[in-house]
């Protein structure tokens, strides 16, 4: 095992099933009643902007973005990330991070939001959201919802609830 052999690409759908296999060893069953699930149910992750670790052919980490909406802001939540227990403490989570958000500042996106504990992220350019700012599906831990603020401004514009881009596109057309 090496890390030299690490390969970090785009993530492709033939990688589908081996990412929800390291989702389910990462979360469990759990991962169902999260919130960051519950708004990822509401449409597709940006495929383009979503990364994989590969040693050989075999994906050893992951990291998703899905596109989400909240008052007049627009973001990407960041999530799942997860790392093949074998492959842990090497880098690679951070370095996957790194990578997504850093692609998702070429693409032109305003900030990157997650739920996730602050101590990991902070050093990756992630900050508590204002108590109160934003509101998710389910409850979550304020002190867990971090933004990455790529174009100054684009987190003041994150207000009330979260929602996949998708089905606030929706309900715009509706309205
Ligand atoms: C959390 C996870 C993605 C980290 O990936 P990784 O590749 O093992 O981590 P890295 O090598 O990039 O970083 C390791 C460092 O982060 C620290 N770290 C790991 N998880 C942490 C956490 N939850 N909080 C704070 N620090 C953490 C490690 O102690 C280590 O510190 P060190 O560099 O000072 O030794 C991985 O452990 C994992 O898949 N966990 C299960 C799923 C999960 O919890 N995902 C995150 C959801 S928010």
């Amino acid at each position: 095992m090496s890390l030299a052999d690490v390969a970090y690409v785009p993530e492709d759908a033939a990688h589908d099933p081996e990412i929800e296999a390291i989702n389910e060893e990462a979360f469990g069953p759990g991962r169902f009643v999260r919130a960051a699930f519950k708004i990822r149910e509401g449409g597709p992750h940006a495929r383009d902007l979503s990364f994989v670790a590969l040693h050989g052919d075999k994906v050893i980490a992951s990291v998703r973005l899905t596109p989400i909406n909240a008052g007049e802001g627009q973001a990407l939540l960041l999530g799942p990330l997860a790392v093949r227990p074998a492959w842990k403490n090497l880098g690679i989570g951070k370095r996957l991070v790194r990578i997504a958000v850093e692609a998702a500042a070429v693409a032109g996106w305003g900030a990157v939001v997650l739920v996730g504990d602050a101590p990991y992220y902070g050093p990756l350019g992630f900050k508590p959201i204002p108590r109160g700012q934003l509101t998710m599906p389910r409850p979550v831990d304020p002190a867990r919802l971090l933004a990455a603020e790529l174009h100054s401004g684009a987190v003041e514009m994150l207000t009330g609830e979260v929602r996949h881009a998708a089905l606030a596109r929706a309900a715009g057309e509706r309205a």
